[in-house]
């Protein structure tokens, strides 16, 4: 059994963060998303897998100093291969296959019919987390050999996904984001398949956003009378599409977070609960309430860290109060006189207050910035 991964796509609900890097290396608890999918197709004893991701493409976007627009090459691809590389390190062998642009998940799995060789497979999308991993599902596919396989999931907001119409256990029909949902279980994005889904792929023609659907593909698959088996999963699943997901998939992860001090921390320094903290990392007269986790060669004073943050490697926090966020690798947030909350923070990212007058906020923001001042 082989996996395609699905590492491309635009990640536009996650702008700005997603203008210079791709959804699927945004980190929950300091390691990206992508990797936890990584890690479950491994557990499941899956070692052979099919990354596929998106050609880079140009961005206009201000310059670090002067502010100015400037064209970048926005390279999510060569992240990716950065990242996974031969995929080695997962105990994986990761082969590479470029989608020319993001025409659909069922597009993917066409392009990849020659890396797959007709052999059943997971498709996992790289931004999905299954705190439980795959395993049972991929079992259970073994074991009873339907021609495709889904988990579905109870979801508040069923119209932002693919939605399934059940009768008894049986799927019936198949909606991708259908304005008037007949159900609230949403497509989980693990699915698996055998050969039959490659004759679905290439029946089915472009939805209204301009994709090839996979959704349309199972439902293509349903019709045919082919054998779609579905899951309810009872365990806790997020597709991590938006700020709001990534901040509960980090709550949810950084829940079971065991302490780990390798840092050095001061003695005014007071910790509460589970609190992790990486190599060369300083702490100094601070209060750090866990769970949280903050990476290697961090720098933290006079702050309050609280339950849920994430803080990437590199980071400097002076005089500030944080709580329930992700702050992503060698920012600085200083002198900051409310307490920051909820957010999601990128790279490189200056957050600081001068005793200057006027007092006013002076902003310097990228596309799709947002800002909540209280
Ligand atoms: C995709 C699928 C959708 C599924 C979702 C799960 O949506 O099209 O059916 O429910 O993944 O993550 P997308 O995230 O591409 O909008």
């Amino acid at each position: 059994m082989r996996a395609l991964v699905l590492a491309g796509g635009r990640g536009t609900r996650l702008r700005p963060i997603t203008h210079t890097s791709a959804k699927q290396l945004v980190p929950v608890a300091n390691k990206p998303v992508l990797f936890y999918g990584l890690e479950s197709l491994r557990a499941a004893g899956i070692t052979e897998v099919g990354i596929v991701v998106s050609d880079p493409r140009e961005m206009l976007q201000p310059d670090h100093r002067s502010g100015e627009l400037v064209t970048v090459l926005v390279n999510s691809q060569a992240e990716i291969r950065a990242a996974v590389g031969d995929g080695s390190a997962f105990g994986l062998r990761v082969t590479y296959i470029e989608q020319e642009a993001p025409l659909g998940l069922a597009h993917a799995v066409k392009i990849a019919r020659p890396y797959l060789e007709d052999e059943p497979f997971v498709m996992y999308l790289g931004d999905n987390l299954i705190r439980d991993g795959i395993t049972p599902f991929v079992r259970e596919f073994e074991r009873e050999k339907p021609n495709a396989q889904i988990l579905l999931a109870h979801v508040a907001t069923p119209g932002d996904f693919g939605v399934a119409e059940l009768e008894g256990d049986r799927v019936v029909r198949l909606e991708e984001k259908p304005k008037h949902p007949k159900s609230d279980l949403a497509l989980v994005g693990v699915y698996l398949f055998d050969r039959t889904v490659f004759e679905a792929v290439a029946a089915i023609r472009p939805s209204r956003r301009g994709e090839l659907e996979i959704t349309d593909a199972i439902q293509h698959l349903i019709t045919g009378g082919k054998r779609v088996r579905s899951h309810v999963i009872e365990g806790w699943w997020k597709d991590t599409g938006r700020v709001e997901d990534l901040l509960e998939a980090n709550r949810i992860i950084l829940a079971d977070l065991a302490t780990r001090i390798e840092g050095s921390v001061d003695g005014e320094t007071v910790m509460e609960g589970s609190v992790s903290i990486g190599p060369g990392t300083t702490i100094t007269r601070s209060r750090l309430r866990g769970p949280l986790i903050i990476g290697a060669g961090a720098r933290i004073t006079d702050s309050y860290v609280g339950p849920f943050s994430a803080i990437a490697d590199g980071v400097t926090l002076t005089h500030c109060e944080i709580e329930h966020s992700i702050v992503l690798a060698r920012s600085r947030i200083e002198n900051v006189p409310h307490r920051i909350e909820s957010s999601l923070i990128g790279r490189d990212v200056v957050v600081a207050s001068r005793d200057e007058r006027p007092r006013a906020h002076r902003l310097m923001l990228g596309d799709s910035s947002r800002v909540e001042l209280s």
